[in-house]
């Protein structure tokens, strides 16, 4: 019967449980409770464990008595070990109060769009240039989107395959989404008297196939000068500083002979930078017939306007060579803006 003696294995379970109450008495960190967690109640070679095979050993007449001391002290070391668990909690909230009065880090929560960081950057430049910024709707009449403009009933621009109309053909005014933003010098200039500074920046629409330098939809700054005086060479002017500006440095411009139906001289404008000569829009001195259609008098009042790409000039300013990518949503692409 060389058995460990019942009151053997009581001191060593008192012993175990005192132990654990002063190991746990005063914990400061996770790491303390969890180094007291592994020496009492670690699985392998805790000292419950330790005690429990000494339970193994008691004489047999023992075990009974023995079993319950030892569930008590387990379960009373899990207790210990829970109530040092929730003192950290508390304790920790004690001696790192929040401050609510400090500064919120920043997060990153997403990305101004490439095409509207670029619309505000020209509106910003065009409003030092004295160019008030103005908005027009993108679901427009006949007379705004052509007419006003000069662009006549037979005039290829008006082809359905080239506009997305909205209303029956039959409808005697179809109304359809904006295949330009001139239809804001029309409604800009209908409705007030010169002197004019205005630029709209906005969507257009045209049913192309969208490739590496068409889409569906794209964005159009419009430019509107109106006063006495005006000539080409201010139309020059402005749009060698709004270049100048956006793109940095010494931005050369340069006309070629178009031809717009809403313009007089008309001109196609490219810009070099860095050595390349990109297509950026059109341009031109607003045709007396677009005067008269806003009730000007040609004879007194002249002006210019210009119309240009804002995906060009987003894509030259960043290096973009598909206009694709901007309406991916692809954000590794916008994340770099
Ligand atoms: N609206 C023309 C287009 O979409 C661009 C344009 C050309 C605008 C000449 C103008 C202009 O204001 O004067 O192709």
């Amino acid at each position: 019967m060389a058995g460990t003696p019942l009151a053997v294995f009581q001191l060593e379970l008192d012993r175990l449980h005192g132990d654990a109450a002063v190991a746990l008495a005063d914990i400061s960190d996770a790491a303390a409770i969890e180094a007291a967690r592994i020496e009492f109640a670690g699985a392998r070679s805790g000292r419950l464990k330790a005690a429990q095979k000494l339970l193994g050993e008691l004489d047999p007449a023992d075990k009974p008595v023995g079993g319950r001391l030892f569930n008590e002290t387990k379960a009373a070391v899990a207790r210990l070990l829970e109530a040092a668990q929730a003192k950290l909690g508390s304790h920790h909230a004690e001696i790192e109060p929040v401050d609510v009065t400090l500064p919120g880090e920043s997060v990153a929560l997403g990305h101004v769009h490439p095409i509207t960081r670029t619309i505000r950057e020209v509106q910003e430049i065009m409003g030092r240039l004295g160019f008030e910024s103005v908005d027009g709707p993108e679901v427009e009449d006949q007379w705004h989107n052509f007419e006003a403009l000069a662009i006549a009933a037979e005039h290829p621009a008006r082809d359905p395959l080239d506009n997305f109309y909205l209303s029956v053909a039959q409808a005697a005014d179809p109304l359809l989404l904006r295949s330009q933003t001139s239809t804001v010098q029309i409604r800009v200039m209908e409705n007030r008297e010169p002197p004019l500074r205005i630029v709209s920046l906005g969507r257009v629409y045209r049913p192309d196939t969208a490739d590496a330098t068409h889409y569906p939809m794209f964005h159009q700054v419009e430019g509107l000068l109106v006063e006495p005086g005006t000539t080409m060479a201010h139309l020059k002017s402005v749009l060698r500083l709004f270049a100048s500006s956006f793109l940095g440095g010494n931005v050369h411009v340069r006309f070629r002979p178009s031809f717009f139906p809403f313009t007089e001289p008309s001109v196609e404008v490219d810009m070099e930078w860095g050595g390349r000569w990109v297509e950026m829009g059109g341009a031109g001195m607003i045709d007396p017939a677009v005067l008269e259609a806003v009730g000007y008098d040609p004879d007194v009042v002249t002006g210019f306007a210009f119309g240009l790409g804002v995906e060009r000039i987003a894509a030259r300013r960043y290096g973009v060579d598909d206009i694709r990518d901007f309406y991916r949503n692809d954000v590794r692409f916008l994340r770099q803006f």
